[in-house]
């Protein structure tokens, strides 16, 4: 999609954009947030992660002005905090809307509608990939997998999932964001943060939200749930054999003599050698 057809903002601005000073309020706070970063590390190079993070959370991407103050604070050369900057997808080279929205497209979202679901609230919003609708509001990505393939599609606003998505869905979930209607994530915090507040919270400073929430939903569970009906553990593996409730510590072979609970036969795909499954066959 190209930037002449849709004016999408900020996608060509260089890092170099923002070389204007911080005001000295805004120094002064970078400055005492910086060394309660670096003080957190042996090596205060180690700190370049979370000072980046820092950095966007006051000028909402990696400003040319950032990445000096990162280079004197840690004692590197430009290039090296550039280097790491550029190397990252997190850190935003240009500026970044309020909103991080990341269709995953990755294989397994991809075929079961991430690339359909891309396509549409890309056509919806007018932009395309790491573009920003002209309002700000918007940053559109690409993502790769997010690790929760059990809800696929899956979307990311600013980092926090909606799960089992739908192409309508999304493009009620980009409306919503830009008029600024609260929306309320599928799992984990309850309130979507902006880009800015997130990176402050990724700079490592504590927003409140840790542990909101559900973590992992029940498609996750779902084969847990089903071992400890089953009295299954892996084979050697005592100590999973405690987490799922089986007092008798039994191994796979043992569970030959367990009787399946009504509820696992359907799930035939999940039959273990050894298991009644197998016997009837
Ligand atoms: S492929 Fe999308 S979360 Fe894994």
């Amino acid at each position: 999609m190209s930037a002449e057809t849709h004016d999408p903002l900020h996608r060509y601005t260089p890092l170099q954009a923002s070389d204007e000073p911080y005001t000295e309020e805004q120094l002064a706070g970078l400055r005492a947030d910086a060394q309660t970063i670096i003080a957190k590390y042996p090596q205060k190079r180690s700190a370049l992660l979370p000072l980046l993070h820092l950095i966007q959370s006051v000028d909402g991407y990696v400003t040319g002005r950032g990445v000096d103050l990162c280079a004197e604070l840690l004692d590197l050369t430009r290039a090296e905090v550039s280097g790491v900057a550029t190397f990252y997808t997190q850190y935003k080279r240009h500026p970044n809307g309020e909103y991080t929205v990341g269709v995953c497209t990755n294989t397994l979202c991809a075929i079961m509608g991430g690339d359909q679901i891309f396509d549409e609230v890309s056509e919806h919003l007018g932009i395309g990939h790491d573009e920003t609708t002209p309002d700000g509001k918007i940053t559109l990505e690409r993502v790769e997998c997010n690790a929760a393939c059990d809800f696929a599609p899956v979307v990311m606003a600013n980092w926090e999932f909606f799960d089992n998505q739908t192409p309508e869905s999304t493009k009620q979930l980009v409306d919503d964001l830009r008029a600024g209607t609260p929306v309320a994530p599928t799992r984990g915090a309850s309130r979507v943060c902006t880009f800015k507040q997130v990176s402050r919270m990724l700079a490592g400073f504590e927003d409140g939200l840790a542990d909101e929430g559900v973590g992992a939903g029940p498609a996750s569970i779902e084969g847990l749930k089903l071992a400890k009906e089953r009295g299954w553990t892996a084979p050697g593996d005592q100590a999973s054999a405690g987490d799922a409730g089986d007092s008798t510590g039994t191994t796979t072979e043992d569970t030959t003599s367990d009787p399946a609970p009504e509820t696992g036969d359907e799930h035939s795909s999940a039959a273990q050698p050894g298991t009644d499954e197998e016997k009837d066959a």
